[in-house]
């Protein structure tokens, strides 16, 4: 239990040394509440799931990919207890929630991961409304399924819609046969570097020979039908059986996005429609019409849609990969349903590009002089058996130290021709240089040879990862520590 040569863990009493766990309960305590508790169990275990005409094995919660939603009200306490019948460890990370650094599911880091067989109750108080979702921290669980929406209601919530979809967007690799854990060692010896593309890799089924030492041993992708793989799920469902969202002309939906996939960027439109942007991970911004949007790996959107007549394909495109489109239906009228690889124009239209995004005035950080920067340099090594943060992977690296209260800016530079989703825990910062306007996020897409600044506020002591979202890049080095008491 170390993670760059911090030892967090202490392994003989298996508690947690957690520096500043002082400050953590007096943020709790500080926080404000409505009093009310919500109280779930979730079970990750190996489950048979059916994604639409075809089953597979698979790692899910509760035994359905995407796992059941979480439904709670900012300022609700949260107590999940989370019950381990897989084979391996696992923890939840609350995705995007600024929560209690030690129920943030960072195995060794935060707490102990969950042994198999073991359970934890993980117990906080949820602090701001909007779109998240939880998934494990551990290795590349959440690719097997292991994902699901957290959605936190606001009470202060200006509306605009007449009801609420939740879309999770995810990516399907199948007859791999094998435990994640294996999967990665596959990568960590023989690389993923030549199936770069814009988007992550051109796709897992080119992963045939990086794999093909590796045994199988584990119950998994016993799915042997005609579907090609990889396939895009939305809702978890195959475009061969979609989803259909049943609604009225005139209505308006408003869609909660969220890419909860390991390796895809996806281009999302709904036919026939555009798409008012209301919120990204989370936070509002000032309603801005577009035909289409990108969702790097762990970012989120929420959209309004006024419902026109007729039966509409919704649909995720993978960004840079040649593979169908993930797809659902929207029906308004009596009529035949699009055909899977149903194409919509609107991916053509007017794409979101986060400089045309403004936040509202509840949504932006108070402007502060900057205390300290940080510079983050992105790029791959070896073929991609190694992908680093300033030259080194996380293994090399040490806690990037900062100082309670302090303003900090992250440059991040992509010297990749990836895409980095970058993410950091337990705190939402502002888009702050270039093309920035200061919206709020907590992961932000680093486009290809391109630099994003961002400004946060340390106002949430702990240790806090911060790292690449999509699921290989981050187990292959791309993470890092901020560290502060
Ligand atoms: Cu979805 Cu470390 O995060
Ligand atoms: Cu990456």
């Amino acid at each position: 239990g170390s993670y760059a040569g911090i030892q967090l863990l202490d392994q003989q009493s298996r508690t947690l040394v957690v520096p500043g766990s002082t400050a953590v309960a007096r943020v709790e305590a500080a926080r404000s509440t409505s009093g009310k508790v919500v109280q779930r169990t979730l079970t990750a275990a190996p489950s048979t799931v059916d994604l639409g005409g075809r089953v597979v094995s698979t790692w899910a919660y509760d035994g359905s990919v995407p796992g059941p939603e979480i439904r709670v009200g900012a300022g609700d306490l949260l107590q999940v207890r989370l019950v381990n019948q897989l084979p391996d460890p696992t923890t939840v990370h609350w995705h995007g929630l600024a929560l209690r650094n030690d129920m943030d599911g960072v195995p060794d880091l935060t707490m102990p991961a969950v042994a198999p067989e073991e359970a934890f109750d993980y117990s906080f108080v949820v602090p701001d409304p909007g779109t998240y979702w939880f998934h494990p921290h551990a290795g590349i669980q959440l690719d097997y399924g292991m994902q699901a929406a957290l959605i936190v209601e606001d009470p202060d919530e200006p509306g605009g819609y007449d009801e609420e979809v939740v879309l999770v967007l995810d990516d399907w690799t199948d007859g791999w046969g094998q435990s994640p854990t294996k999967i990665l060692a596959g990568f960590a010896r023989d690389g993923m570097g030549s199936m770069a593309g814009m988007g992550g890799m051109d796709g897992m089924d080119g992963m045939g020979g990086g794999m093909g030492g590796v045994s199988s041993d584990a119950p998994l992708g016993a799915d042997t039908g005609d579907v090609a793989y990889p396939a895009h799920l939305i809702n978890g469902r195959l475009p061969q059986d979609p989803v259909t969202i049943t609604s009225a002309p005139g209505r308006r939906i408003r869609f909660r996005l969220i890419n909860a996939s390991g390796d895809t960027a996806y281009r999302f439109a709904v036919g026939g429609h555009r798409l008012s942007v209301t919120h990204t991970d989370g936070y509002g911004v000032e309603p801005l019409e577009v035909d289409t949007l990108i969702l790097g790996m762990g970012e989120r959107y929420d959209v309004v849609v006024e419902v026109g007549d007729g039966v509409f394909p919704v649909v995720a495109a993978p960004e840079g990969k040649p593979d169908p489109a993930a797809m659902a239906v929207l029906r308004s009228t009596p009529g035949a349903a699009p055909a899977p690889g149903a194409r919509p124009t609107e991916l053509d239209g007017r794409l979101l590009s986060y400089g045309d995004l403004v936040p509202t005035a509840r949504a932006t950080l108070t402007a502060k002089d900057v205390d300290r920067e940080l510079e983050m340099t992105l790029g791959m090594a070896d073929g991609g058996r190694r992908w680093l943060i300033n030259g080194a992977t996380f293994a090399d690296r040490q806690p990037l130290d900062i100082t309670s209260g302090e303003r900090v800016r992250i440059t991040m530079t992509n010297r990749s021709m990836m895409f980095h989703p970058m993410h950091v825990h337990g705190h939402t910062f502002a888009l702050a240089g270039g093309t920035g306007t200061g919206v709020r996020k907590d992961t932000v897409n680093v486009l290809p040879m391109q630099t994003v600044t961002v400004d946060l506020q340390a106002d949430n002591p702990g240790q806090w990862m911060t790292h690449c979202h999509n699921a290989y890049h981050a187990e292959l080095g791309m993470m890092a520590v901020l560290s502060y008491t």
